[in-house]
């Protein structure tokens, strides 16, 4: 019989990557193998994202690709998956290109679903709660990374006012803990140097009596020659607890990524954040204090419904004040159906938006420059992840902080660590020498 193959393309955040990893081991048990080649599947993958609406658009976009991709290859189904599956449904249909839609619950049923795509176009949006995919061993998709995903919970409980994700995610659950050390154990077995825990909020992880702190210590102690990372912790719910844990275990990454959305208590309520500018701070004191050379990270987004000059002053004073090292920078996007799109008023002129955001990307880029400036002359231990995109000459890897950094190939490979003194830094990247 002739073995089908499945090409991958996920967008979103690095829970798709994770999912599509998923995905691949549910197909290879249906007897399909991954092809790295679009032209010659017989299944295509699409794994989406809602979270602003451009990121919906892009897929619609790529549909487009995937309708004269279909027209020369009369056998190929097309399926979507992800957030904007479970958002969109069967509207994906309307693209002309799309033969199943399966919503972030359903992904077991895939193989069934690709065969009833025989008969028709088939939509499987249903949620179930007690879904955490257990027992399935993710077939890694990136053979050349030397870093790989944990996903530690599912859904999100939070109903930021402004967010899609709870909706099309569901309802928040915990994985178990013998999956995720599992998880852990086989990447490490398959020569993978680093893994990064993952959920929506992973300080709300909760199975039995294993709390977030209790899991990534067991998880860094079961790995010991790894690196640990996590992502995203949400402000409220960050414990001295975790940060005593990070600081204790040498191999827990000292880097938090911490999204404050904006610097503004009026609109932090708004968006139903559930703390205020002072507890944020608060929280950043607690991880200089207790993680003193911790890298610090964040999102924000500007715009948002009622946002004034003012507010997005005081966002822009909070930048300031705490120096993040680096910081994804948005503008706000009305998500039909949340809780924002419902009650309150898409107000700031989109003119307005492009331009606050044009001033925080400038902002940012002079605070990441002078955080960057100050790593000069130190030393950092990096991980080495391949070659410079910029030199063949040239490998980067990171450093605990989550910093770029750029150097001399000589006898090191990929996987290795290595000690590297910065002699450069740019908004984005360091430059250093490797002194052992
Ligand atoms: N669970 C994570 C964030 C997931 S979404 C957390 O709570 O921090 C990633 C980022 O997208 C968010 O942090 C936010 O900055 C941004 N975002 C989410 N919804 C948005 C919207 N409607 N418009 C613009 N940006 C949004
Ligand atoms: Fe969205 Fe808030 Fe949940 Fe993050 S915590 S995924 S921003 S609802
Ligand atoms: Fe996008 Fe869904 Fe992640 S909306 S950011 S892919 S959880």
């Amino acid at each position: 019989m002739k073995i089908g193959k499945i090409y991958f393309e996920t967008y979103g955040c690095q829970m798709n990557v994770a999912d599509s990893e998923m995905v691949a081991a549910i197909m290879k048990a249906d007897g399909y193998e991954t092809t790295d080649d679009v032209q010659s599947a017989d299944v295509v993958i699409i794994n989406t994202c809602s979270v602003r609406d451009n990121a919906e658009r892009k897929i619609w976009n790529r549909l487009d690709f995937m309708k004269g991709l279909k027209h020369r290859n009369k056998g190929l189904k097309v399926g979507v998956i992800g957030c904007m599956a479970q958002r969109v449904g069967d509207k994906l249909f309307d693209s002309g290109a799309v033969d199943f839609v399966a919503g972030p619950d359903a992904y077991r049923h895939i193989p069934e679903l690709v065969r009833e795509t025989d008969i028709k176009p088939v939509v499987d949006t249903e949620f179930d709660i007690a879904e955490t995919y257990a027992g399935i061993e993710p077939l890694r998709l990136d053979s050349e990374s030397i870093s790989g995903f944990v996903s530690i919970t599912r859904g999100c409980n939070n109903f930021c006012s402004y967010c899609i994700v709870p909706y099309t995610r569901g309802r928040e659950r915990s994985r178990s803990a013998d999956d995720i050390l599992r998880e852990s154990e086989n990447l490490m077995k398959q020569g993978y140097k680093e893994i990064t825990l993952l959920g929506q909020n992973v300080n709300s992880y909760r199975f039995g009596d294993m709390d977030f702190p209790k899991l990534l210590e067991t998880v860094a102690r079961h790995v010991p020659e790894m690196r640990v990372r996590f992502t995203t912790s949400h402000p409220k719910d960050i414990s001295d607890e975790l940060l005593e844990a990070i600081a204790r275990n040498s191999n827990i990454c000292n880097h938090i990524h911490l999204p404050v959305q904006s610097g503004s208590n009026v609109v932090l309520e708004r968006m139903n954040r559930k703390y205020t500018r002072e507890w944020y701070l608060d929280r950043i004191s607690a991880i200089r204090r207790i993680i003193p050379d911790c890298g610090l990270s964040t999102d924000i987004f500007c715009g948002f419904c009622g946002e004034t000059e003012s507010d997005y002053m005081q966002t822009v004073d909070l930048m300031e004040t705490v120096g993040f090292d680096s910081a994804f920078l948005f503008k706000y996007s009305n998500r039909p159906g949340t809780f924002a799109s419902k009650n309150l008023v898409d107000d700031v002129p989109e003119e307005e938006k492009v331009a606050r955001l044009a001033r925080l990307i400038e902002i940012q880029n002079r605070i990441s420059l002078q955080r960057n400036k100050s790593d000069i002359g130190k030393e950092f231990e990096v991980l080495v992840e391949g070659e410079s995109k910029r030199s063949s000459e040239m490998f980067c890897g990171r450093t605990q902080q989550n910093k770029m950094v750029v150097f001399d190939k000589k006898a090191y490979k990929k996987g290795d660590y290595v000690k590297v003194k910065i002699t450069e830094a740019s908004s984005a990247t360091l430059k250093g020498i490797v002194i052992q």
